[in-house]
């Protein structure tokens, strides 16, 4: 399968556009330049310019990456512009090139602040090369470290101990001096010679169910290498409430969970390090964001009252912690900053997507969903902002579905119902099972051809009436009703894939306690879904869901297609956006401030909210 492309080279006229027949996974940048149309590429297709930019003027636009918030900022962002070399179309799309943007968005950002447009550049981690005069004579009244002090305008005990170790051999033995590292005053690293250029930082999104690391070179912003995999403390529970009844009042089940975490951070660390090249010992500031019981776990906290009633968290202030004191394999002195949380059930994780989304600004009121096991909402403008937790379990990443599996090669990721099922899947490969994304087409598209009812019940008494192609699917075995998606064999599927009455109600449950949070917090603002001025998606949810899939099924309010935009992993994009900018993560403490938490339970209509949100809307 190929996605369409075109590309209005000369908006306006017809005679400068191309059509382009492009595969998946092929940025816009790449495509162009294959089907030879110029586009100019500054830095070579690194994020690291503005000159590739295309603006979207039809099809669904793309998440925002780190390379379109540093370079083209939320503003833009927001309109629809993204830097071709950094862009994947998943659909037909159309894309104007290069067009202009106001004079004050070419400035080059990363030279500090003031810059208009997108995020300034000030990580904090300064690195220079400083010659220090060392100790010549025999009475002399200093040390090393005093003369390293005095050499950088310091106070020698703001040098910490795990950095004197190897001071002595790194003062001698390079004549052209030594390269410190710095982060808020504070030195992180003593290199020999030069490595001034070599300053980078990770940004971790610690969710229940998936767990994405993110190495950025600190300089520029450009992603150096990214990857992600499943939590592995997802053996002891799957969803936030098992996982803390697992550590409740047992510090060796606490330490379980808190070494897995480690170990999958340090194993992350070695993983970003091996596909840049990058040597862990030059990345010296690290950005977490996670749940409040992730969070807290993974700092070695009992969680226990996170899980009895008030929900308190033990601690919800920003925190800094040097890398080794979480057992992480970075630069030793390196730091780790946690940003702040907002209550029990609304994390750091919610505070990055408030940050990455710029929910607190403007004056239209906007909703942003975090879907996933332990998901969230927010509803807010400049004015207020309130949030909540929508805790949808893990259905949308594949769990608790009898054949469902996360977004990878082999997922049924699109479905479409007609006559009969179609499908598609990640990589184009035989089919292994159905992810979220594809397991939402499958149930709108079930909906609409009537062989689910707005219940959620499958109609296997009602089967005479469809198409003889879905009649032959709509099944019951034993007690049980399903819908064949695959037979064995049918495009290559080496098993059956059904869903099952069951796992309907796992997606009813799950899409519920999403659209009961944005229904309780519109019901709390005292406003109409129609006057939610823009609707974002965010979310590691699969590959991208359909927005008209999760309309249909009623996940979300049915707002006009315009208003409605997948923003992608924003609470990753929140951590990078932090990592990168001194300033943004003084911000999230504003906002994390800012935030009113709502507790869904504890409301007096929320029951019957929760009841309406679990049915399906009618056709
Ligand atoms: S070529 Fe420089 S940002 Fe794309």
């Amino acid at each position: 399968m190929t996605v369409l492309l075109t590309l209005l080279i000369e908006p306006g006229r017809a005679e400068a556009r191309r059509e382009i027949a492009i595969t998946p996974g092929t940025s816009i940048l790449k495509a162009a330049h294959a089907a030879g149309v110029d586009v100019t590429a500054t830095c070579g297709g690194r994020g690291r310019c503005t000159s590739c930019r295309v603006k979207f003027v039809a099809g669904a636009v793309p998440p925002a990456s780190i390379g379109d918030e540093v370079q083209l900022g939320g503003a833009l962002v927001r309109e629809g512009y993204r830097l071709a070399c950094q862009c994947v179309p998943i659909e037909a799309v159309t894309v104007e090139l290069a067009p202009p943007l106001e004079e004050r968005s070419f400035q080059i950002l990363g030279a500090g602040p003031g810059l208009a447009g997108g995020v300034a550049i000030d990580s904090g981690v300064d690195k220079q090369v400083v010659k220090v005069a060392l100790p010549r004579e025999e009475h002399h009244q200093t040390s090393d470290v005093e003369q390293l002090a005095a050499a950088i305008g310091i106070a020698a005990a703001e040098v910490p101990a795990g950095v004197l170790t190897g001071l002595p051999l790194a003062l001698r033995d390079d004549p052209a001096g030594v390269t410190v590292t710095t982060f808020a005053g504070r030195v992180l690293a003593v290199e020999r010679g030069d490595t001034t250029s070599m300053r980078f930082g990770l940004a971790i999104d610690v969710g229940t169910t998936s767990v994405v690391t993110t190495l950025l070179e600190l300089g520029s912003g450009e992603q150096m290498a990214s990857v992600s995999s499943l939590n592995p403390q997802a053996v002891f529970g799957a969803d936030l409430m098992s996982r803390i009844a697992f550590a409740q009042f047992d510090p060796g089940n606490l330490r379980k969970l808190h070494t897995r975490i480690v170990g999958l951070l340090n194993q992350h660390v070695a993983e970003v390090c091996r596909q840049s090249g990058v040597l862990a010992k030059w990345i010296y500031k690290a950005v977490v964001v996670g749940n409040t019981c992730m969070h807290h776990i993974l700092l070695g906290i009992d969680p226990s009252w996170v899980g009895l009633a008030p929900y308190a968290p033990v601690m919800r202030h920003p925190l800094v912690v040097p890398a080794r004191d979480l057992f992480l394999k970075l630069a030793p002195e390196a730091r780790v900053c946690l940003l702040p949380i907002v209550a029990g059930f609304v994390g750091a994780d919610a505070v990055a997507v408030a940050l990455a989304t710029r929910i607190y600004e403007g004056e239209a009121l906007r909703v942003a969903v975090d879907i996933g096991t332990n998901g969230e909402v927010l509803l807010g403008s400049a004015d207020r902002l309130w949030a909540c937790s929508a805790p949808a379990g893990p259905a949308f990443e594949g769990g608790q579905i009898r054949h469902g599996m996360r977004g990878a090669a082999g997922a049924i990721d699109r479905v479409t119902i007609d006559d009969d099922v179609r499908i598609h899947t990640i990589g184009e490969t035989a089919a292994l099972g159905i992810c979220g994304s594809g397991l939402l087409d499958l149930v709108a598209g079930l909906l609409d051809a009537g062989v689910i009812d707005w219940t959620g019940l499958i109609q296997v008494e009602a089967r005479e009436s469809l198409a003889p192609g879905l009649r032959e699917r709509v099944v019951v075995r034993g007690e049980e009703r399903q819908v064949i998606v695959l037979k064995a064999g049918e495009e290559g599927a080496p098993r059956e894939i059904v869903l099952t009455q069951d796992d309907v109600r796992q997606l009813q449950l799950a899409k519920g306690a999403i659209a009961s949070g944005i229904a309780m917090l519109l019901h709390v603002a005292g406003v109409p879904p129609g006057d939610v001025h823009e609707l974002m998606l965010a979310g590691g949810f699969g590959n991208y869901l359909s927005i008209a899939s999760a309309v249909r099924i009623g996940l979300i309010p049915g707002l006009p297609p315009d208003r409605i935009r997948y923003v992608g992993n924003a609470a990753s994009l929140g951590a990078q956006i932090c990592l990168l900018s001194e300033r943004e993560r003084a911000r999230a403490a504003e906002v994390a401030n800012r935030i009113e938490h709502v507790s869904l339970a504890a409301h007096p209509d929320f029951e019957q909210i929760f009841v309406d949100a679990m049915n399906f809307p009618p056709r």
